[in-house]
Order: structure tokens, then C-alpha cells, then sequence
């Protein structure tokens, strides 16, 4: 008989009946977004590379008193930033002057400056490890191998992102169970850490198959899916999953509620929604004045087209944290 669809190494390794996952939002995730995927059987991952580790920790609890489905938690191996170390309060209100007003306008909270407090990575995992969580995903680099190893004596799966082949080998060669061929559709930072970003800009659709002939670990494809034909056709490519980020952080009505009303503590709803509209995966979007702030009629309409696609999340049952 032959396989459906969704059973892939992917969905088998992550223990997930669809194996699509819902990217890590760093600084944008939501408990219950990353549970309620989760639940409808799908892989929900949460971005928590800001966070200290006790905040991380909380976050974990609360993932699991809503689902005890697999969910990823992803981190960010390299936590350097140079830039916010020399960062001060007037750099920062600098920068605010410019988004204050549209923060006001959608009653969000303004963000208030906090100096540089560097997390190690090392500290953020260690979380991860104890509270054996059931996935780790993490971009930007390959952890140190005692994580590693740790992670597959505790029975962690573990996901890296790559942006070129030869990072897809390196994850490989350090024992990472599955890789993330991220193309340069793909929404949020470029992940590279072998090349430079100006470097490592294939796309997609060339990434993707290149991946799969370089490694031999199973290969999720992201950038740019937005639908079935985008699952369709990343399968088509040799990929044995999907992760899409920008989409389903505009499909549902509560993510946008997320936007409005959540994230105005830590991030602002322009500066995220925008970051969204300048993801190639909408290139032509335009600006429509009875659109919720900073979407645009075609999320709108591509929203519903993934809504369709999601057919796992019903309307309404996501609340945003
Ligand atoms: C706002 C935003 C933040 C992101 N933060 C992270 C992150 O912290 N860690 C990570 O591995 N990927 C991150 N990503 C990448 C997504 O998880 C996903 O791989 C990517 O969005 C897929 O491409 P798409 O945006 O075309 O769907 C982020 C993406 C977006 C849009």
C-alpha cells in the first residue's frame, strides 16, 4: 500500500501526525498558538532565544498544561549582538520616536528601555535539557557537542536550520537529527553561520533539493510556503516537512490579536506586521487603510487561502496569549 502524504521521516522522528511545522517566532510567539498547532497535529515551536532562562522555564510549563503534544523549543546558538551592548536610552528613544505614534494608534503598550542583560545560550539550553522538552530547534549555528549529546541520551529531537548545503553537512556531521533548509523567502533573520547572509541566498526551491542530495537526515523545506501547493511542491523537491513562520502568524484572528494586544510590551505591532509585509512571500502588498495596522488586503486574502490549509486549526480556536 502505498504512503500518504504526511507519513514522512519528519512526521515519524517529531512523533506529529502532519509533519508541518509552525516556525519559531523569535520575540513573537505565543504559548497558546505553539500548543494549539500542536494539538490539531501539527509541530507548534515557540522562539524564546530572549528570554532568561527561568522566563524559558515558565514558558515550558505553560506549553505543557496546554497540550501534551510534541512542541519544539527553539533557541538561537550564537547570542551575540555587538550593536545592543553599546546601545543606550537615547539610541532608544531615537529609534521609538519613530513608532510611538503607530504603537499609540492601535492602543498597544509602549515599549520602555532596559540595558543589554547578554543570555548565554548555554544557560537557555540548559532549561531545554532538564525540562527534557520534547523538541529542540535552534538557528544560527550547531550547539557544543555535550548539548548534543545530551539532548540524544534525554531522547530530545533536535532540529538545525540551514541555509546552504554545506550547513545542512555540518548539522548533519554533528549528529543533529533533522535540518531546516531555509531559503531566502524565508521570514525573520538569515540564519547563516558557515557563509555570510550575502552569501547564502538560495532560494527555495534550489535549496531544497541541493539539501536533500547533500545530507541524508531528513529535510524540512521553509521560505515562501503558503499554502498546500507550496507543501505540494516542497515535497516534490525531496523535503519531508514544511516550517512556514510568516503565514500562520497571519492566519489566524488571534495572531493578529497577538500583535495588537501582546506584543506591544516587547515588540510593536508595526514593526512586526511590517517585518511580515517585507517577507518576499508578500512582495506586492499593499497598504490598505481598513485593514487591522500594518496588514494588508493580501494577507488578508492569502490568510484565508491558508486558512484552508490549516484545516487542522478551526476559526476561532486559537487564542492568543
Ligand atoms: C518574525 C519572525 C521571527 C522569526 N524568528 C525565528 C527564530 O527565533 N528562530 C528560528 O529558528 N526561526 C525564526 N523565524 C523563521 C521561521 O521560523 C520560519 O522558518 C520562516 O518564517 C519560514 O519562512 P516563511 O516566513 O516564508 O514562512 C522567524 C520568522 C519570522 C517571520
Amino acid at each position: 500500500m502505498s504512503k500518504r502524504w504526511n507519513q514522512t521521516r519528519v512526521a515519524s522522528a517529531l512523533g506529529v501526525q502532519y509533519p508541518i511545522i509552525q516556525g519559531p517566532l523569535g520575540g513573537s510567539s505565543s504559548q497558546r498558538l505553539t500548543a494549539a498547532v500542536s494539538n490539531f497535529g501539527g509541530l507548534g515551536s515557540f522562539g524564546s532565544h530572549g528570554l532568561e532562562p527561568h522566563a524559558i522555564k515558565d514558558v515550558i510549563a505553560e506549553i505543557r498544561s496546554l497540550t501534551s503534544k510534541p512542541f519544539a523549543m527553539n533557541l538561537w546558538v550564537s547570542m551575540e549582538d555587538p550593536g545592543a551592548a553599546v546601545s543606550d536610552a537615547t539610541a532608544f528613544q531615537r529609534a521609538l520616536s519613530h513608532l510611538a505614534p503607530h504603537i499609540k494608534a492601535v492602543e498597544g503598550t509602549q515599549p520602555t528601555f532596559s540595558p543589554y542583560n547578554a543570555i548565554r545560550f548555554e544557560d537557555q539550553a540548559r532549561v531545554l535539557l532538564d525540562a527534557k522538552v520534547p523538541v529542540f530547534s535552534f538557528i544560527f549555528g550547531i550547539p557544543p557537542k555535550e548539548i548534543l549529546d545530551e539532548a540524544g541520551k534525554q531522547g530530545i529531537i533536535t532540529i538545525g536550520t540551514a541555509t546552504t548545503p554545506d550547513e545542512a553537512l555540518a548539522l548533519e556531521q554533528a549528529g543533529v537529527n533533522l535540518v531546516v533548509a531555509s531559503g531566502f523567502e524565508a521570514g525573520g533573520h538569515r540564519g547563516s553561520f558557515l557563509r555570510s547572509s550575502e552569501d547564502s541566498l538560495t532560494g527555495t526551491i534550489s535549496l531544497v533539493p541541493q539539501t536533500v542530495d547533500a545530507v541524508r537526515i531528513p529535510v524540512i523545506a521553509a521560505g515562501g510556503i503558503a499554502d498546500a501547493r507550496g507543501i505540494a511542491a516542497a515535497f516534490a523537491l525531496g523535503a519531508e516537512g514544511v516550517q512556514m513562520g510568516t503565514h500562520p502568524s497571519t492566519t489566524c484572528r488571534a495572531a493578529m490579536r497577538t500583535c495588537r494586544y501582546s506584543f506591544g510590551q516587547r515588540i510593536t505591532p508595526i514593526v512586526r506586521t511590517k517585518a511580515i509585509a517585507r517577507t518576499t512571500a508578500f512582495p506586492s502588498a499593499k497598504r490598505d487603510r481598513n485593514m487591522p495596522s500594518g496588514l494588508t488586503k493580501t494577507h488578508m486574502r492569502r490568510s484565508r487561502t491558508l486558512r484552508s490549509t490549516w484545516r487542522f486549526i478551526p476559526r476561532g480556536s486559537i487564542q492568543s496569549k
